[in-house]
């Protein structure tokens, strides 16, 4: 049996990276998924794997996603919102538009998941919510204003949700993942200083592997973690901890 065998789950941003890892993920461990994003999603033959076009900021296309899931698996238990993208850009110089975009999509198509998951999940007596924020909730990025703040807003938002959901049984946690190599770091990671500076101030050295997020989102979701809620979980390979102070020196007696 796996760990997931009668649930069922809508994946947001299900199309491509850590959503499609997730999804991946949920199928081999036995919950019947939704996959739910502006992007086309091959399901192939398996009847276990239903894909809706869907944009996280628009209410109603939120709310059908939620409703595919309980018209073809009769029930919503799990939901991973995911979907995400930024357009950067400085305070003072970023396009006007830019700044509203990206925060409407990190953070009102957050709230939007949430609200629409949890509406479902009350019906048949709870379920898990994560929200798949950033370590940018917690470490600025230059350029980036918009995406690292609506993040912090997410991020927070899993805790107001967890609050508010805990009666109906409903648990919320956030994942603040580092650098993972997805289509929507491809930018960074092929610029050579970019890559070098992002390397040297990740302990591991790399980035992670969308599975490796992946791992962490399930067992938020799972029964281990049955009295997990309103938490954060940063997967970063050590990037949050690397701003450190070395004693070397002084250990190996150098002046
Ligand atoms: N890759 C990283 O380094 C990294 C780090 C921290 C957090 N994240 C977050 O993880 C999430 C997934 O990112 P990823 O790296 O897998 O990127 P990705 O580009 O591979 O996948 C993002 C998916 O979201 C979908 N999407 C975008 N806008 C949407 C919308 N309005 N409605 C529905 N779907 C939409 C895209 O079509 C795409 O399939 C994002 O929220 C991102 O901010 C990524």
């Amino acid at each position: 049996m796996g760990r997931f065998e009668s649930r069922v789950a809508l994946v947001t941003g299900g199309a491509s990276g850590i959503g499609a890892a997730i999804g991946r993920r949920l199928r081999a461990e036995g919950a019947r998924v939704v996959l739910a994003d502006v992007a086309p999603v091959d399901t192939g033959d398996d009847e276990g794997l239903v894909a809706v076009r869907a944009d996280v900021t628009d209410a109603d296309a939120v709310a059908a996603a939620v409703a595919t899931a309980v018209d073809r698996f009769g029930r919503l238990d799990l939901a991973f919102g995911v979907a995400g993208a930024a357009r950067f850009g400085t305070i003072t110089d970023g396009a006007d538009d830019d700044w509203r975009w990206t925060a409407d999509l990190v953070l009102h198509g957050s709230y939007l998941t949430v609200r629409h998951a949890a509406r479902a999940m009350r019906e048949t007596g709870g379920g898990a919510i994560v929200l798949v924020s950033s370590l940018n909730a917690h470490v600025p990025l230059y350029g980036g204003s918009s995406y690292a703040a609506a993040k912090a807003a997410s991020e927070n938002l899993a805790k107001s949700a967890a609050l508010e959901l805990a009666d109906d049984r409903i648990r919320v946690n956030a994942v603040l993942p580092g650098l993972v190599a997805t289509p929507l770091t491809e930018g960074f990671r092929s610029d050579r200083s970019l890559h070098e500076d992002f390397m040297s101030r990740i302990p591991q050295r790399r980035p992670a592997d969308p599975e490796e997020i992946a791992g962490p989102c399930l067992y938020l979701a799972s029964d281990d973690a049955s009295y997990v809620t309103g938490t954060s979980l940063v997967v970063d390979g050590g990037w949050e901890i690397s701003n450190y102070a070395d004693l070397r020196p002084l250990l190996h007696g150098e002046p």
